[in-house]
C-alpha cells in the first residue's frame, strides 16, 4: 500500500510548521522541505498531496521563490495559501496585483459551499485569518472562484478536475474558526487519505532503535528539565541505562526552585537510572550579562555561555560516543527551511556539537511536534506536570527582564512569577491558560507605602491562550484574581510598586517581552 505522506513546500512563510501539524493532526503524516525540492525528488517523495505555503515575497519580486510549472502536471492534487495561492495563479496565468488596502486579521470571507474544501463549514461566510498585500485579481483560465471577502475578489478558487487549490487566508491558524474543516477536507476529500498514521507505536521503536544504534557506548545529553529534553533524556535512559550522562546547567535564570525540582526528577534521588551532574553557573552568567540591555545580544550571551559551560562538563566526562539533542520539528523547520524572517533567535540547548568530541549525534524527537512529544512523555510514564509543563525559553529569565540582568532583578521577577503562579493554580484556571508568567519592566515609578513615598520596578503579567505558540490571544483573567495577585506582589516582593497586565494578542506582540 502507498505511505500516506503529504509534502509541504516551504515559501517562507512565518505559519508554515502550523500546516504540516495540522495536517498531523489529521492523523496523516507530513513533512516540510524547501520551496526549491527538486522535481524528480518529488517524484520519489510519492506523496499523497502537496501544499504550498505562505511567504514574504511578492510574486512580481526579483528574487522571489519560484518552482517549475512542471509541477502543476503531475497529477498531485496541491493547496496553494496566501503567497502559495498568488503564486499558482500567477504561474498558470491568472492575474495577481497589490491589493487596493492591505488585509490583516480575522476576515469574513464568503465561501462556495459546492466546493471540496468547503464542503464542511457551517454557513455560506466563514472568518478566516488575513495576512497580505498582494492578490490574485484574475483566476487562471480553466478555474472558478469559490471565495471572496470585501477586498478581495479571490479568497480562493480552484479547478477541481485538475485537483488544484487555492485560498489567500490562512486555515492554518486558529484564528481561522473552520480553517481545520477546510485542511481536512484537502487533505482527506481531495487527496483521499485515510488518516492511518499513529504516534502509539514510537516510544517502543524509537527504545530499539537507540538500543541498536549505541551497543556499549557512551552517550551525552544536555538536559535542560524541559519538555524536549526530559523526554529525549527519559528514551535514552530506558534504552541505555547508566551509559547515559545529563548534564544540567543551572544558568542561574531559572524560575523559583526549578533547579531543584529538575534534580528531583533526574538526580540520583529520582526514579531513572542515570548519571546526573547539575553544574551551578549563576555567578558566571550574571558577570557575563553585566550592562548588556540588547534582547538579541542577551540571548547570545546566555546561548555562548551555556556552550561553554557544558563544553567544559564534557571534557571532564572525557570522549563520549553520542551526543543526545531534544531538537523537535519546530526547531528543525526554523533552523533549514525557507527565509522567513527572524524575530528572535531562538536558544535551545541545541548547538552544541562543534565543541565536544562524540561521533554522532541523536535526535530522537526530530520529527515530532511539541504535542507529539507530550504524547511520547506520557507513554515513557514521565509525570503529567512535567509533560504538561508550560514552555519556558531557554534564555530563562535573562529574556523576561527588561534591560539590563542582576542578581536582584531574578530574585524580584523570580518571587513574583512564583506568586503568580500559585495564585493561578488557585484559582483553577491554570489548564485553561497556554502560558503565564511575570516579567520585570525596566520601568521604575512613584508610589506610596505606608506614609511613605516609594521609586521601584513595575511588574509586568502575561497570560496567553494558545495552542501553537505562533499566535495566541491574551487572557481574560477574572479580576479578583488579578486583585489577589497584584497585592500579593506589592506586599511580598521587595522593589515592586506596580503590577500591570499585558492585554496584547500575538501578532502584534510576542509571547515573551524580549
Ligand atoms: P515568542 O516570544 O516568540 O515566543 O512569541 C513563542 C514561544 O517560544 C518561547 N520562546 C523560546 N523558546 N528558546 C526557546 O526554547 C528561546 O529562545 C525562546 N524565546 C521564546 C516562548 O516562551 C513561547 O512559548
Amino acid at each position: 500500500m502507498r505511505e500516506e505522506k503529504v509534502l509541504v513546500l516551504d515559501f517562507g512563510g512565518q505559519y508554515n510548521q502550523l500546516i504540516a501539524r495540522r495536517v498531523r493532526e489529521c492523523n496523516v503524516y507530513c513533512e516540510v522541505h524547501p520551496y526549491n525540492m527538486p522535481i524528480e525528488k518529488i517524484k520519489e517523495y510519492n506523496p499523497m498531496g502537496i501544499i504550498f505555503t505562505g511567504g514574504p515575497n511578492s510574486v512580481y519580486g526579483d528574487d522571489s521563490p519560484i518552482i517549475d510549472k512542471a509541477i502543476f502536471e503531475l497529477g498531485y492534487p496541491i493547496l496553494g495559501i496566501c503567497y502559495g495561492c498568488q503564486f499558482m495563479a500567477y504561474s498558470l496565468g491568472g492575474t495577481v496585483d497589490h491589493a487596493p488596502t492591505s488585509e490583516y486579521g480575522k476576515t469574513l470571507v464568503n465561501i462556495n459551499k459546492s466546493s471540496l474544501l468547503f464542503k464542511d463549514c457551517d454557513s455560506t461566510t466563514t472568518i478566516a485569518w488575513m495576512s497580505h498585500t498582494d492578490y490574485v485579481k484574475e483566476v487562471p483560465q480553466g478555474f472558478t472562484v469559490t471565495a471572496y471577502t470585501d477586498v478581495c475578489p479571490v479568497a480562493a478558487f480552484e479547478n477541481a478536475e485538475k485537483k488544484l487549490y487555492s485560498v489567500q487566508f490562512h486555515p492554518e491558524v486558529m484564528h481561522s474558526v473552520e480553517g481545520m474543516k477546510i485542511l481536512s477536507s484537502f487533505v482527506y476529500d481531495v487527496c483521499g487519505c485515510k488518516g492511518e498514521w499513529k504516534m502509539s507505536s514510537f516510544a517502543k521503536t524509537t527504545i530499539e532503535e537507540i538500543r541498536n544504534k549505541v551497543g556499549k557506548g557512551k552517550v551525552l545529553c544536555a538536559l535542560s528539565g524541559g519538555v524536549d529534553s526530559s523526554v529525549a533524556a527519559v528514551l535514552l535512559s530506558k534504552a541505555v541505562g547508566e551509559q547515559l550522562t545529563c548534564v544540567f546547567v543551572d544558568h542561574g535564570l531559572l524560575r523559583k526552585n526549578e533547579g531543584d525540582e529538575v534534580e528531583a526528577v533526574f538526580g540520583p534521588k529520582g526514579p531513572y537510572k542515570l548519571n546526573f551532574i547539575r553544574v551551578n553557573a549563576q555567578e558566571r552568567f550574571y558577570a557575563k550579562l553585566k550592562g548588556v540591555t540588547e534582547p538579541e545580544k542577551k540571548r547570545k550571551i546566555i546561548g555562548e555561555e551555556f556552550i561553554r559551560v557544558f563544553e567544559e562538563e564534557a571534557k571532564k566526562i572525557g570522549a563520549v560516543d553520542y551526543l543526545v539533542q531534544g531538537t523537535i520539528y519546530p526547531d528543525v523547520i526554523e533552523s533549514g527551511l525557507g527565509k522567513s524572517a527572524t524575530i528572535k533567535s531562538h536558544h535551545n540547548v541545541g548547538g552544541l556539537p562543534s565543541v565536544v568530541n562524540f561521533k554522532e549525534i541523536i535526535e530522537p524527537l526530530r520529527l515530532l511536534f511539541k504535542d507529539e512529544v507530550r504524547k511520547v512523555g506520557l507513554e515513557l510514564g514521565i509525570p503529567q506536570h512535567l509533560v504538561y509543563r508550560q514552555p519556558f525559553p531557554g534564555p530563562g529569565l535573562g529574556i523576561r527582564i527588561i534591560g539590563e540582568v542582576t542578581a536582584e532583578k531574578v530574585q524580584i521577577v523570580q518571587d513574583a512569577d512564583y506568586i503568580y503562579r500559585e495564585e493561578i493554580a488557585k484559582a483553577g484556571i491554570d489548564k485553561q491558560l497556554g502560558q503565564y508568567f511575570a516579567a520585570l519592566t525596566n520601568m521604575q515609578s512613584v508610589g506610596v507605602m505606608g506614609d511613605g513615598r516609594t521609586y521601584d520596578y513595575a511588574i509586568a503579567l502575561r497570560a496567553v491562550t494558545t495552542s501553537d505558540f505562533m499566535t495566541a490571544d491574551w487572557a481574560e483573567i477574572p479580576y479578583d484574581v488579578l486583585g489577589r495577585i497584584s497585592t500579593r506582589i506589592v506586599n511580598e516582593v521587595k522593589h515592586v510598586n506596580r503590577v500591570m497586565y499585558d492585554v496584547t494578542s500575538k501578532p502584534p506582540a510576542t509571547i515573551e517581552f524580549e
